[in-house]
């Protein structure tokens, strides 16, 4: 049985992923993971395909060992693509940020997207696909997105590398690193108003349409819009140093 993995599967990105999957994967099942069951279950009538919703907290490592002991279980199976979309910020003065938030951003952004990726892997055939959900904060330090911001640096740096590491098994690996996305991220990032100033905003199918086309492209990294890889040049070009300069004056820091 072929399957597609997509954490992160209940709001945003993760869900636009389950409807682009659905449409141009050939898998028999999907599966979906998050932590609310009914947001999950809610899915399975807009697809064509079989979902197999999964209730995880993947913040917890007994729940990462479930997820290893699902793979298992369930036979012949292979893993045609998998979608670490579940991840979550936190926006503010690093001090005013309680510490288990912290250690919990870096428990999901960073262990579990490495943690699905290494126990998926093994199930998964040549010519298959991973999409990691990294961030445009990745490309340079954030102040007062200090800590998300470092997960995402993280998930650009891992992604890429492993990427060139799975080229002997044909499996391609893309870092997907966009700039704002209305979905529901900003429920929980945003708790005061640290964050003043907000550039342009995508929809989250837009940057998971174009995380497809650059996948096909055979690239390892995408970015939505054409003012955010001007924004991503800029990071290459400037010293980090200015560019935090410029991005503290934006929030009237
Ligand atoms: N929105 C933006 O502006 C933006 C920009 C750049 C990058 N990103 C990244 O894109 C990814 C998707 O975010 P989004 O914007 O689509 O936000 P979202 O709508 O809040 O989706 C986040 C997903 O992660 C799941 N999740 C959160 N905590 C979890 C946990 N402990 N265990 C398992 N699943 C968990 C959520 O489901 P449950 O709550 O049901 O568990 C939800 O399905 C994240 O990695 C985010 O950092 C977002």
């Amino acid at each position: 049985m072929k399957i597609s993995v997509i954490t992160g599967a209940s709001s945003g990105m993760g869900r636009d992923f389950v409807r682009m999957i659905d449409k141009i994967e050939d898998c028999d099942e999907i599966w979906v993971i998050a932590r609310r069951k009914d947001k999950l279950e809610e899915i399975t009538s807009e697809t064509g395909k079989v979902i197999r919703p999964i209730e995880l907290d993947l913040s917890k490592e007994k729940n990462i060992k479930a997820y290893g002991k699902m793979l298992k279980d369930a036979g012949e199976i292979e893993v045609t693509a998998l979608v670490n979309a579940a991840g979550f910020g936190k926006f503010g003065d690093f001090e005013s940020i309680p510490l288990q938030e912290q250690m919990n951003m870096i428990d999901l952004n960073c262990k579990a997207l490495m943690a699905v990726t290494y126990l998926t892997l093994p199930y998964m055939p040549e010519g298959s696909r991973v999409y990691q959900l990294g961030s445009l904060s990745a490309f340079q330090p954030v102040p007062y997105i200090t800590t998300y911001g470092a997960t995402k640096a993280f998930v650009l740096s891992f992604s890429r590398a492993l990427n060139k590491e799975l080229e002997k098994r044909n499996i391609k690996m893309i870092a997907i690193c966009p700039g704002w996305v209305r979905t529901e991220f900003f429920d929980r990032a945003v708790k005061d108003d640290t964050i003043k100033y907000y550039n342009k905003f995508f929809t989250s199918a837009e940057v998971v349409r174009r995380a497809i086309y650059d996948m096909y492209k055979g690239r390892d990294v995408s970015v939505c819009g054409a003012s955010i890889r001007g924004q991503v040049l800029l990071t290459k070009l400037l010293p980090h140093k200015l560019v935090m300069k410029i991005w503290c004056k934006q929030q009237k820091k």
